[in-house]
């Protein structure tokens, strides 16, 4: 079904075609109107614009729904592992037997790091952020892999990339964190599944072995699906971007782990945890909290709270929040940061400016209350929900790449500066 608009601008009318998505989402398509009106759009911080189709993720923000290629997270992060889910983003059904037994053999075969690659750690300063240890690995990684670049490689080469990427970043990961404490690295080991490996990475050591938690483990294929696609987010779209240029993957998925640095993004885990921390920390009432919120002076903000999307509960908050009470009860955790969280979350869900503004809890509200509990610190926070991201960040970019009206991504901007001017020589300067 075609539909259209039609456009009226200087006493002339102009028709544009309307594409409407599988599921209903109607977009204007502009792609002529340059050509065809000499106007170009303006949309800062792309809140109406969309910058492709896409078949990965799905998200119907009003109704708090987030479906990957179709499967909604709720029974991904319930039934399948993070490989199955990497595999079903990337490669787009969920692999079979024969197909995930191949694919967990080329993550197991590609866990190690090339040995000159420790010689870097040794030269990164001991409280580097995690973020900055991934991204400049990631990057390296492209260094040891003769076939990284786009233009050459082919189905198996781009395979044998992912397998590299989501395994490797897991073992970087881990090392980073046996960096900043001083401790030798854990080798991945051939006979544990992802998340198992990472955690024996992560945590164990001769003076203190690590035992296997399939609690733990369950909880964190759980805490990696969730994280692992979200459409076009600010880092997706930043691997785009950068990845229309035919930058290699290593180089796009580095400019995604740097875009999901910042604090309004992925940062926002570490941020929400800090922020709970104060509050515990400085005695502020939640009623004081709540006030330097809404308070545009105050630089104060309420991290995990809000989202350009949802504008109803973010569905992986739920799967989140229910994550927690569910370990938390098997453990007998007590985290005076949950009852925080809690009724913050209780308190900003009956105000009168967050229900005006449709400001719910968003997915980094609560993953940090649960990666504090698997033992994770607070400033790996973001590196783990970049582990998620991954797969996702490599479909979009596959994708991107498959499509045969693929085009080097280049906005306009309305100008809005001086207008012609003669040089001006230093000694006629003021
Ligand atoms: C992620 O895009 C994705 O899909 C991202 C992500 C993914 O999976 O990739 O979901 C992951 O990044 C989640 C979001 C994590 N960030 C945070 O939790 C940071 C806190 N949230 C805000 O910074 C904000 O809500 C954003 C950045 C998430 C969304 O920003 P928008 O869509 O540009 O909305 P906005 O900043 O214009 O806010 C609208 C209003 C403003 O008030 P008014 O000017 O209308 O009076 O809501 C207010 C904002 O001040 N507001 C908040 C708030 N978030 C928005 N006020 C207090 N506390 C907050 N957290």
């Amino acid at each position: 079904m075609s539909d259209k608009v039609e456009l009226k601008y200087k006493n002339k009318s102009y028709e544009l075609p309307v594409m409407i998505g599988t599921e209903n989402d109607i977009a204007m398509d502009i792609s002529r109107l340059r050509a065809e009106t000499g106007l170009i759009t303006l949309d800062v911080g792309y809140q109406n614009t969309g910058s492709t189709t896409s078949s990965i993720a799905y998200i119907d923000g009003n109704n708090g729904v987030l479906r990957y290629r179709g499967y909604p997270i709720e029974q991904l992060a319930e039934n399948a592992t993070f490989p199955e889910t990497a595999y079903l983003l990337i490669y787009g059904e969920l692999p079979n037997y024969e197909q995930l037994a191949n694919f967990r053999r080329m993550l197991t075969q590609n866990a190690l790091v090339h040995e000159d690659m420790l010689h870097f750690f040794v030269g990164i300063p001991p409280m580097a952020h995690p973020m900055g240890i991934l991204s400049s690995m990631v990057n390296a990684l492209a260094l040891y892999d003769p076939k990284y670049y786009a233009e050459e490689s082919d189905s198996e080469d781009f395979d044998l990339m992912v397998a590299r990427l989501i395994s490797k970043v897991r073992t970087i990961a881990a090392f980073s964190y046996k960096k900043s404490i001083g401790e030798p690295f854990v080798y991945p080991d051939a006979k544990k599944s992802y998340c198992s490996n990472f955690l024996n990475m992560m945590f164990h050591s001769h003076a203190k072995p690590y035992d296997e938690d399939p609690l733990l483990e369950k909880v964190l294929n759980a805490l990696l699906i969730i994280h692992a696609d979200h459409e076009q987010n600010c880092s997706t779209s930043t691997v785009r971007l950068v990845g229309s240029s035919k930058a290699n993957l290593y180089a796009s998925v580095c400019a995604g782990i740097n875009a999901l640095w910042g604090p309004l993004h992925g940062g926002a885990n570490q941020a929400a945890i800090e922020t709970l921390l104060q509050i515990q920390e400085s005695g502020m009432s939640i009623d004081q909290v709540m006030d330097r919120a809404k308070d545009k002076n105050d630089s104060f903000k309420l991290f995990g709270f809000g989202h350009r999307i949802y504008k109803s509960y973010d569905p992986r908050a739920k799967v989140l929040k229910n994550l927690v009470a569910k370990v938390f009860a098997e453990r007998n955790i007590n985290d005076p940061l949950l009852d925080i969280a809690y009724e913050l979350e209780q308190r900003a869900l009956n105000d009168d400016y967050f229900i005006e503004r449709k400001l719910y809890p968003n997915v980094d509200f609560y993953s940090g209350i649960l990666y504090r509990a698997i033992g994770i610190p607070v400033n790996m926070f973001t590196v783990m929900f970049a582990i998620g991201r991954l797969p996702g960040w490599i479909a979009h970019w596959k994708e991107m790449h498959d499509d045969p009206n693929f085009k080097i991504g280049r906005p306009r901007q309305v100008y809005t500066g001086l207008l012609e001017r003669s040089y001006v020589p230093m000694d006629e300067r003021y």
